[in-house]
């Protein structure tokens, strides 16, 4: 079996409302029992920290109905869409059912991948519930990649010796520097479970990794990080392309680890500012947003894959706002 790599592309485009598109480019050699299998062509649209308050903050509301229109006038229509997580703020089973009235209105399927903001009021309890099914860690195929959504939210348990309330809680998980807060984790259980799911899959198979955080040592003091990464990189390493994609950051940032690539998502609630430090080396950056903008530093990403290719395209607002706004 003979593969060729092209090698990862990158370049900036600051015109046409599309700011960054970012392939990740593999070819299969002719020899290749992948060609002749040959992953299919398809395009997925990502979704993510739309942080939906109710009605106690309906602009966060319009912005999320602003990426589905987009998605919805898409042609073709993406065969799924993901939202990376924090679909809510606060947690509470009212705000969960305020997003299920709002994501309605997508209309391809949709997956979901749990966020800080998803979890910790009741620990996950209304997000594996009817609103939103997926009990992550998941996998599943579709047209020759291997799809995994991973639970990249755990935390070390600060709350039941200090007796807080659900909505304690809930504040510190959702504080970025909380000093009580720590570091994510997969877990040892996920690593086992990642491991198994792993060891069914051909080595030639693209593999599309969804993940809140950003699956590597980003930026600590704001917990843009996952501490057991490198154990899950260990493991995705053998295979000739990962592409993994995560929210959580709320503005774009792309890295490169060992031939894996990553990709975060916008978000449609509000952008945060780049760290001093951390920013990967030859991560392309968003502009600084204009806060009298409605949609500023806001967007979703739009992705194509097939014969093993890979390719992001971040839609920023700033640029280029949603029609309709
Ligand atoms: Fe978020
Ligand atoms: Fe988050």
């Amino acid at each position: 079996m003979i593969i060729t790599r092209r090698g990862f592309l990158q370049k900036t485009l600051l015109a046409g409302g599309a700011l960054l598109v970012l392939p990740a480019i593999r070819s299969i050699g002719s020899g290749s029992s992948l060609q002749a299998a040959g992953p299919e062509s398809f395009r997925f649209a990502i979704i993510g920290d739309s942080h939906l308050m109710g009605k106690k903050n309906p602009r966060l509301k319009l912005r999320l109905e602003a990426a589905i229109r987009e998605i919805n006038s898409l042609a073709p229509q993406p065969d799924f869409v993901i939202h990376l997580g924090d679909a809510v703020h606060d947690g509470t089973p009212e705000q969960f059912q305020y997003f299920a009235e709002t994501i309605t209105q997508l209309k391809p399927k949709i997956y979901f991948v749990p966020g800080e903001h998803d979890w910790y009021f009741d620990m996950g309890e209304t997000y594996r519930s009817v609103f939103i099914k997926g009990n992550a860690p998941y996998s599943f195929n579709h047209k020759g990649y291997h799809l995994i959504i991973l639970n990249g939210i755990g935390l070390n348990d600060y709350w039941t010796g200090r007796k807080l309330t659900p909505q304690q809680r809930m504040e510190i998980a959702g504080t970025l520097n909380h000093p009580l807060q720590g570091p994510f984790r997969l877990g040892k259980e996920q690593l086992a479970w990642l491991q198994k799911d792993l060891s069914g899959v051909g080595r030639e198979t693209p593999l599309l990794i969804f993940i809140h955080p950003p699956l590597y040592h980003y930026y600590r003091p704001w917990n843009f990080w996952v501490e057991d990464a490198p154990e899950a990189h260990l493991l995705l390493k053998p295979f000739q392309s990962v592409s993994v994609f995560h929210g959580h950051v709320h503005h774009t940032v792309q890295n490169e680890i060992d031939r894996m690539k990553f990709f975060s998502t916008l978000s449609t609630s509000w952008p945060y500012p780049y760290p001093d430090t951390g920013v990967p080396k030859g991560s392309a950056k968003m502009p600084r947003p204009g806060p009298s903008n409605f949609y500023d530093g806001l967007g979703w990403s739009q992705n194509s894959a097939g014969n093993g290719d890979m390719t992001h395209q971040d839609i920023l607002w700033t640029l280029t706002p949603p029609e309709g706004s």
